[in-house]
């Protein structure tokens, strides 16, 4: 018997978010969104949210890697690697400066045209995500975001707008990035901006469960009626969920620490896609809802959108792995906003998050198993410190080892059976990082001059992980 591999049209590519990769956060009418706002940090100080923007701050979105001005040859050197696909995120506030105007940014809107019709002339892609992380800040100021249920029309619309006017480009569309981290407090920042009036570091946002998931139940609203919206619309549309997958392991064999990890991987990994998939609020929230003194308002109709606006695939971000825990006294771990403990078998990244690869494959198999619908991994990848040496070249090496490793073991899940349609590793040209603000933080394929301090020439220049991924994507995933 022949073993199968990756599928002939399989999607290879990267992924970036427009608040992290464009700059030019305040031209051609763009709006202040929640990330511009945000200051820069380290692997060890936490970056600040202002209220306003701060003369003596350093607000590392601003330029970020202009890609608003470098996109024709970003975009050319995602074909010189053989891309197929780029994820990618609209700037809301590009769109919509205070998200409320009546009449859409045209100038916003011609950028992402072009971007767009750059990708056609390679044969690429775009993969939408609607919002990553980039909420109008006057939405904060005027609703404290997501909290208010007047949210949903607000998204709508812009969401409309994007599907009526990109209808003949894009096909691939993801509501909102990470969804679940709303389900920890970071994602207030994140995801949720329920953070209206706070300044102050991004992980000490006075912390109210009942206000972040009442805007979580928002979001899913809102999310399930653009699917809705799209799908009588826009019949060839495909629109996905999207879930940061922080699989975790119980640390020993103790019942109490399998349980414990049940209930953790439930509430962190599985609760949003459970209602975005399957379309009704699993039976264990209720449980989680009541010790946690959560009591949503919801609205006759709610159950029915939910259930009518359930996505066409599941996508996710996967960069490491965790531990659970009943018992105290063990060292923590860090992660990809989900935290956890330490996993003795596994090492771990310069910024503490533990890599493994086998989890992938576990992962894409629990969730396959879960909701039988096709995937993409829109989200992999090594933060790590570069260096460019005398003549110009960046010997990445620990890159590749990271990312052929994630490969093997994807190809194994899909030899499994699962069935991937695509892979789009993160941050595929050097990006801010969404954690710390960091640009040492690098993930790319492609490095570039840019630097913590605000300085660098923005040069684009080829990593090793650049030709290697090349090799990757020509073998279709075969020559690792
Ligand atoms: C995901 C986000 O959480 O992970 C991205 O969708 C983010 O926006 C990526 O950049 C990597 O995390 P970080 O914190 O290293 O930038």
């Amino acid at each position: 018997m022949t073993m199968r591999g990756f599928r002939k049209d399989f999607l290879w590519g990267g992924a970036t978010a427009a608040n992290q990769f464009e700059g030019a956060w305040d031209e051609d009418g763009k709006g202040i969104s929640v990330p511009d706002l945000c200051t820069n940090g380290t692997a060890t100080e936490t970056k600040w949210i202002t209220t306003e923007i701060r003369p003596d701050r350093f607000y590392p979105s601003h330029e970020a890697s202009d890609f608003y001005h470098h996109y024709e040859g970003d975009i050319a050197l995602m074909a010189e690697m053989g891309f197929k696909v780029f994820r990618m995120s609209i700037n809301w506030t590009r769109i919509f400066p205070t998200g409320e105007e009546d009449m859409p940014n045209e100038k916003g809107l011609a950028f992402y045209d072009r971007v767009f019709d750059c990708c056609k002339t390679y044969g690429i892609e775009p993969l939408v995500t609607i919002s990553h992380y980039e909420m109008p800040y006057a939405l904060v100021e005027k609703y404290n975001g997501w909290a208010s249920r007047e949210m949903i029309a607000i998204f709508e619309k812009y969401a409309h707008v994007l599907f009526e006017r990109y209808q003949d480009k894009v096909t691939y569309w993801l509501t909102f990035n990470e969804i679940n981290s709303s389900v920890m407090p970071f994602g207030a920042v994140l995801n949720t901006g329920t953070i209206r009036g706070y300044e102050g570091p991004v992980n000490e946002v006075p912390d109210n469960k009942q206000e972040r998931f009442q805007a979580l139940h928002h979001m899913f609203l809102a999310s399930a009626k653009v699917v809705k919206y799209a799908h009588e619309h826009y019949p060839n549309f495909k629109i996905g969920d999207m879930n940061i997958f922080a699989t975790s392991y119980p640390l020993t064999s103790d019942p109490d620490d399998v349980i414990e990890n049940q209930q953790h991987m439930n509430i962190s990994n599985w609760f949003c896609s459970d209602v975005q998939v399957r379309g009704e609020y699993p039976f264990y929230i209720h449980r989680y809802f009541e010790e946690n003194g959560i009591k949503l308002e919801m609205e006759p109709g709610d159950a029915t959108v939910l259930k009518e606006g359930v996505v066409d695939f599941y996508t996710f971000s996967y960069y490491m792995s965790n531990c659970i825990t009943a018992h105290g006294g063990v060292e923590s771990a860090g992660g990809n906003i989900i935290g956890g403990c330490q996993n003795p078998y596994l090492k771990e990244s310069d910024w503490g998050w533990q890599i493994d690869p086998k989890g992938l494959r576990y992962s894409l198999n629990e969730i396959y198993a879960r909701y039988g619908k096709p995937m993409m991994v829109v989200e992999n990848g090594l933060g790590a410190y570069d260096t460019v040496a005398d003549d110009g070249s960046i010997h990445d090496d620990y890159r590749i080892e990271y990312l052929r490793e994630h490969i093997r073991q994807m190809r194994e899940a899909v030899i499994d059976g699962v069935d991937l349609l695509g892979y789009t590793p993160w941050g595929c040209i050097d990006l801010v990082s969404a954690s710390t603000g960091e640009m040492a933080k690098r993930y790319g394929f492609i490095y570039v001059d840019k630097h913590d301090d605000g300085t660098g020439t923005l040069e684009r220049k080829r990593k090793d992980s650049f030709f290697w991924y090349q090799k990757v994507i020509e073998s279709n995933g075969e020559e690792l």
